[in-house]
């Protein structure tokens, strides 16, 4: 399998993001190459640390590092304050310093707690992703969002702080359990609709493959996934407007999430559900043509929609987007799709409509 690399801009650096079966084994020596400091500090939770923790350990001594590390729960609830807390602590007892780059091993949630303890402690040190899990190498870890949860939201206390490299090894994804692979391809698939007909085309091919964990195609889809990412990051890395293309079935998305209290959709569930929902606002709202909507919800059926759960209600749903909307001070928009590959935000204000669409995905 080829390497590959992406180059990002992003205010202040240009990183790489390096594709690669088998790249982790190199690790230490691509680090040795890119930072002045003997010490680094490896975050991983205890899953992805069984599994790879070892390898990447080894990797770094041969690199010649000294390495610290930190381990935290896995799922979202590690994603605290709390635990950036003990990552400061743990930094300083063992006296890194602002040249000591973190790594951050393992899913979105290892990715996001690392990065904002990375954009905080000394004011900043280098940090460094090697996502595991398919959503993180297509999303969470490009871009540059951090950020840690409060007890009264997701991701209410973050910042913007890139990497300054993102190590990829599509191998690690053969211990991923299906469920989140699919959840990963719900994000793979949006980054088609949103952008890249060309790419929708060529998943219309070979998504029954990529559900069956092939790592040659997988590659190819983060690499085309990653590089759409970076092309609306780089144009609005802020998100004062183009990069709101992103949240494309992320407004009934996450409203499902919060209605369910994080407990029942992986978040690659929920937006698949509200891509559906969004598809079908499109027909009545932004001249999506059957055509291109049946295209589209034939992929979201194939990677298979979860059922919500029976005593979910639409108006549970649309209470927690209203909520999300107070805080935005504004009206609910939505991105909807005018064809395969291209969308406009539009506000939604057919009450009416968005409770019968909330309605259909809940009894899909
Ligand atoms: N920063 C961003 O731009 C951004 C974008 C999207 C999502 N996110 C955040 O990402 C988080 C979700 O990330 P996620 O979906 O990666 O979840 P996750 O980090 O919770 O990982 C999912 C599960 O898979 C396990 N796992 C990880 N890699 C594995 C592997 N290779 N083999 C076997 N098991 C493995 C983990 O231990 C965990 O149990 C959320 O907190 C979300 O807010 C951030
Ligand atoms: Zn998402």
């Amino acid at each position: 399998m080829v390497k590959r690399e992406i180059k990002i801009k992003s205010a202040n650096l240009t990183y790489r993001v390096v594709i690669e079966a088998g790249v982790l084994s190199g690790l230490g020596r691509a680090m040795r190459q890119l930072f002045p400091s003997t010490k680094t500090f490896l975050v991983s939770d205890t899953t992805v640390y069984k599994l790879y923790g070892e390898k990447v350990k080894q990797s770094l001594a041969g690199g010649g590092w000294q390495v610290s590390v930190a381990l935290i729960k896995p799922g979202e609830r590690a994603k605290s304050l709390k635990n950036a807390a003990r990552l400061y602590d743990q930094a300083i007892r063992e006296g890194l310093d602002r040249y000591s780059p973190l790594i951050a091993l393992g899913g979105g949630v290892v990715g996001d707690l690392t990065g904002f303890v990375a954009a905080t402690y000394l004011r900043g040190v280098p940090l460094v992703m090697i996502p595991t899990t398919l959503l993180a190498q297509v999303d969470s870890s490009v871009g540059g969002k951090v950020a840690v949860n409060h007890t009264c939201g997701k991701n209410l206390i973050g910042s913007i702080y890139p990497p300054r490299i993102v190590i990829i090894d599509p191998e690690t994804l053969k211990t991923l359990p299906e469920r989140q692979l699919k959840a990963g391809l719900a994000e793979v698939l949006k980054y088609g609709i949103i952008a890249d007909s060309n790419f929708f085309a060529w998943l219309e091919v070979n998504l029954v493959e990529l559900l069956k964990f092939n790592i040659a195609l997988l590659s190819d889809a983060i690499m085309v996934s990653v590089m759409n990412k970076a092309r609306v990051v780089e144009a609005d890395e802020f998100e004062k407007d183009f990069r709101r293309i992103l949240n494309f079935g992320h407004t009934i998305g996450h409203a499902l999430e919060a209605a369910t209290d994080y407990r029942y959709y992986l978040h690659g569930e929920a937006v698949l559900s509200g891509m559906l929902a969004a598809v079908k606002l499109s027909l009545k709202l932004n001249g999506i043509s059957f055509e291109d909507a049946g295209r589209i919800e034939k992929l979201i059926r194939q990677i298979g929609l979860k059922k919500a759960p029976e005593d979910l209600t639409p108006e549970a749903v649309i209470d927690k987007l209203r909520q999300d909307k107070k805080r935005l001070a504004g009206e609910i928009f939505f991105v909807m799709p005018d064809k395969v590959g291209s969308v406009s935000l539009k506000a939604l204000k057919d009450q009416q409509l968005l409770h019968d669409v909330v309605n259909y995905i809940l009894n899909e």
